[in-house]
């Protein structure tokens, strides 16, 4: 049996929460066990979200991690990767965010079932799912996503919620299809509509945190949970959305996008194809081409593929945006792996 030691979690220096953490397991799967959601995304060691400074204690070696999540420049001063750090003593861990940011992690299952499918693009398709009469609807921030079971293939995939929690049973979502997907497969062989599923969550802290005139920047379905924010900003808020795909063919919202700009006047959005045809009049090029003016200043929302996250950040970290203010959701590929 693996050793045991107590890690105090401090926020901001100030409120402290007290877990047990084994030699084996990293410091967000414990936190999580014992029911406290601490910050965190890719849980990989590739988004940056669940740094934190090492006040005490010890660890051997942090699991693997990207070099622009923590460099070791970094890591020397003290600070560490929540989700790659193993103990090998008692901890105390400060982050600097406030300790109600701590979610409660609920085992929030539902049974549901697929009530549309509706292809909205030649390779994504918008599907609703309707949860049980007998269960509490969901309750979510816009931006987070679910656990979907679709027992007739016997796969659990991450998707994020499109639309904004208004106490219904009805949630949609945006699903890239893959042809040789197991989740996403059976979606596009139109063999999904009607059949139940299981859902669990809500997980995830790519949620919208008040900044003025945030950026959003999505690539093919990562619009989906960057969708659920617009929908539920303030009218007067001066957001901007570049929005790319790789083809025409695979855009899709447009006409959501469009409606928004009347609910959101001061919207800037900007649609950019990266191989478009002679009739596409609009942007292209990736969405890195259409970050400028990067403005330090602004908070900016980042979600699609990891590798246009990982560009994407890269250019404005470069350009003087301070970490903080890059949100990322990255759609890992999220196989049958459990929260
Ligand atoms: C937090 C989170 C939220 C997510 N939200 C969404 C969402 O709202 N919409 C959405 O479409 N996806 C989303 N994803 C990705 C989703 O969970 C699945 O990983 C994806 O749909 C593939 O599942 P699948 O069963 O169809 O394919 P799999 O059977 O898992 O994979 C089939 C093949 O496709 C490859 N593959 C897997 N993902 C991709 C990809 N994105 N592009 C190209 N090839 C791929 C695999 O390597 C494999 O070869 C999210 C992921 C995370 C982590
Ligand atoms: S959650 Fe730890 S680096 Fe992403």
């Amino acid at each position: 049996m693996s050793a045991e030691y107590k890690v105090a979690l401090t926020f901001e220096g100030a409120d402290r929460i007290d877990i047990a953490c084994r030699a084996d397991e990293d410091v967000i799967t414990a936190a999580l066990r014992q029911g406290h959601l601490l910050l965190s995304d890719c849980r990989e060691g590739s988004c940056a979200t669940c740094r934190g400074f090492l006040v005490d204690g010890d660890y051997d070696q942090l699991l693997p991690h990207s070099p622009h999540a923590l460099t070791d420049a970094e890591e020397e001063d003290g600070i560490v990767l929540a989700c790659r750090l193993r103990p090998s003593s008692d901890l105390v861990i400060d982050f600097d965010y406030p300790a109600d940011r701590v979610g409660r992690y609920e085992d929030g299952t539902r049974n549901g079932q697929i009530v549309a499918v509706d292809r909205v693009a030649d390779t994504v398709a918008r599907i609703t799912v309707r949860t049980n009469a007998a269960q509490d609807p969901f309750q979510w921030e816009p931006g987070q996503y679910l656990q979907i079971t679709l027992p007739a293939v016997g796969a659990t995939r991450a998707y994020s919620m499109a639309n904004t929690p208004d106490g219904g049973r009805e949630l949609e979502f945006l699903i890239k299809l893959l042809a040789d997907g197991r989740f996403s497969g059976h979606l596009a062989a139109d063999k999904a509509l009607g059949e139940p599923v299981r859902l669990r969550g809500p997980y995830g802290q790519f949620v919208f945190r008040g900044e003025p005139r945030p950026v959003f920047v999505a690539g093919g379905t990562g619009l989906a949970p960057v969708l659920a924010i617009l929908r539920s900003l303030a009218p007067a808020t001066e957001a901007r959305l570049v929005f790319g795909a790789a083809q025409e063919s695979e855009l899709f919202a447009l006409d959501e996008l469009r409606s928004l700009r009347q609910t959101l006047p001061h919207l800037d959005a900007v649609v950019t194809v990266e191989r478009p045809t002679e009739s596409w009049s609009g942007a292209t090029g990736p969405v890195t081409d259409h970050l400028d003016p990067i403005d330090p200043t602004r908070a900016y929302y980042l979600c699609g593929p990891p590798a246009m996250i990982s560009a994407a950040e890269l250019r404005l970290l470069a350009a003087g945006v301070p970490r903080d203010h890059i949100h990322t959701e990255r759609f890992l590929e999220t196989g049958d792996q459990q929260p």
